[in-house]
């Protein structure tokens, strides 16, 4: 998704579960390893400390399924259709598993967790299934496998967090790279199958992340993205090791651990996702505005417009609440382009209701949005309590409008910018053209202009002369010094 598709303002029911271009990276080793991963940016995160395991025990990465000895797909349960499309490329597998019998084929990720045996027993799809909390067990999950039995782990932990595992980059630019601050989630968002899939929260030692932050600025990366579900409830207590046993004890918060991160280096810039509004504080705001390198984007989804569909939700904040969080965004960080996730067609929701949406959005107007029709997944909260009542022509026309109206806010605010200056960090070459540049701005808004003498992980000051809904064409106006 984000940072991994040039120009991706595209509105798209899918974003959540496409393939990525995490294979294109090959890395040297005698065994070979083919990985695709679908669903948010947690998994590719995860992808790459499979990797990275897979490395210790002689596995290189192949992008060519026919060289491979090992195919893994780390999947996503978050929708039915993103299930759907893991099913069809396994499928798929099935038929190169015919011509060798030798290969071993896993499932990893959500959808490992979701339907456990389920995969190898019912479908004889897999020979492997691996939950999110187990990849240390690959390598023997693989032996298994390979001694001529079906492998499976899928045990949560309220620990695991991988800090000690230096990820592979993979898919790489060299300028941007994720790292994982936080694992599960707390939550019951009533439509939401996270909390089953990926278990309970647990943060991750501060100091692994700012080691981590600064080896990837050393080896020349120039902009980390911090993950979690909910960034805002990241907590770590330095005496009890992460679990909060003794309040009185110093305790690293998420605002404290991005300052920590924003101090590694001046020219290494912090994105970080998700917030979520019931959380969200002032504090992260104020710390936000004081960092020139803390970007100034803020991903808060609202999925509802309306107070009673947020309360069937479950998300535990009224509409009210949320703009009182907008408002406080503008009022901290004026500068600060806001995106959010909605979902169409909710159970229960009522022609009104939608239209709160609607009226919250033309309110807000979000520079971006990722924006879905609702699919219930079983075991939820929803499932269990609430039908699926909402015609299926009447999800989709409602979610056309939610797109269109957002359409139209994206290009509303890109042509405000035409004329504007903005720092922007060079992140390559245009997928359009060998002889353009493209980097984003502060506000995550990809920029493409004439190359120059410029190159990837370089920043430029870039004039903004032309637009369309996704994206910003510019010339560079100068080269960047960035502020010590
Ligand atoms: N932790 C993040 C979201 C993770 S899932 C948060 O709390 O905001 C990403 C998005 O997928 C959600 O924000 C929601 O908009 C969407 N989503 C989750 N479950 C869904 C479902 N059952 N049907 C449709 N969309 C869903
Ligand atoms: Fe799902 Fe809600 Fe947790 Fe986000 S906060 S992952 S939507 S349960
Ligand atoms: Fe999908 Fe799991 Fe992420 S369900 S969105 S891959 S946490």
């Amino acid at each position: 998704m984000e940072g991994l598709h040039e120009g991706d303002k595209v509105i798209d029911d899918s974003l959540q579960g496409s393939a990525t271009l995490l294979d294109k990276v090959e890395t040297e080793g005698s065994k070979k390893l083919y990985l695709e991963s679908y669903g948010c940016q947690m998994n590719f995160a995860d992808s790459e400390v499979v990797a990275s395991i897979l490395a210790n025990e002689g596995y290189s990465t192949t992008k060519n399924l026919e060289e491979a000895d090992v195919v893994l797909l780390n999947t996503c349960s978050i929708r039915d259709n993103a299930e759907q499309r893991v099913r069809n490329r396994l499928t798929h597998f099935k038929r190169n598993k015919e011509d060798n019998p030798n290969l071993v084929v896993g499932v990893l990720g959500c959808m490992a967790e979701r339907l456990k045996k389920q995969l190898l027993e019912e479908e004889k799809l897999v020979d492997l299934v691996a939950g999110p909390d187990a990849y240390r067990d690959l390598p023997s999950l693989i032996d298994e496998v390979d001694d001529g039995r079906k492998a499976v782990n899928v045990l949560l932990s309220r620990e695991e967090t991988y800090a000690d595992i230096k990820p592979i980059r993979l898919g790489q630019n060299g300028v941007t790279a994720f790292i994982s601050i936080m694992r599960g989630c707390d939550n019951m968002c009533s439509f939401c199958v996270v909390p089953f899939t990926r278990g309970r929260e647990r943060s991750r030692n501060p100091e692994s992340i700012v080691e981590e932050a600064t080896e990837l600025f050393n080896q020349g990366f120039r902009e980390v993205t911090l993950l979690g579900q909910n960034v805002d409830s990241y907590r770590w207590n330095m005496s009890s090791k992460g679990r909060i046993k003794d309040e009185a004890k110093p305790t690293v918060n998420f605002a404290q651990l991005l300052e920590m991160v924003a101090k590694v280096s001046p020219e290494l810039r912090i994105r970080f996702s998700t917030s979520h509004p019931k959380d969200m504080t002032d504090d992260v705001l104020h710390t936000m505005a004081a960092y020139h390198n803390i970007c100034k984007y803020i991903h808060l989804p609202v999925q509802s417009g309306n107070t009673e569909v947020l309360e069937r939700m479950n998300r535990t904040y009224t509409r009210e609440w949320y703009l009182n969080r907008i408002d406080a965004i503008h009022r901290i960080i004026p500068d600060c382009a806001i995106s959010t996730d909605v979902i169409a067609g909710f159970c229960g929701e009522t022609e009104e209701q939608h239209q709160e949406t609607i009226s919250l959005m033309k309110e807000v107007k979000y520079d971006f949005a990722y924006m879905f029709k609702y699919s219930e997944r079983p075991r939820t909260l929803a499932e269990r309590k609430f039908e699926d009542d909402i015609p299926e022509e009447v999800k989709t026309r409602r979610l056309t409008e939610i797109i269109d109206l957002q359409m139209s806010h994206s290009l509303e605010h890109n042509q405000k910018n035409v004329g504007k200056t903005f720092e922007v960090l060079i992140e390559g070459t245009s997928k359009r053209s060998d002889e353009h540049l493209c980097g984003r701005n502060s506000q995550n808004t990809m920029i493409i202009f004439p190359k120059g003498n410029l190159k990837a992980g370089e920043y430029a000051h870039v004039k903004v002369t032309d637009c369309t809904s996704a994206t910003l064409l510019g010339e560079v106006v100068s080269k960047e010094v960035i502020p010590a």
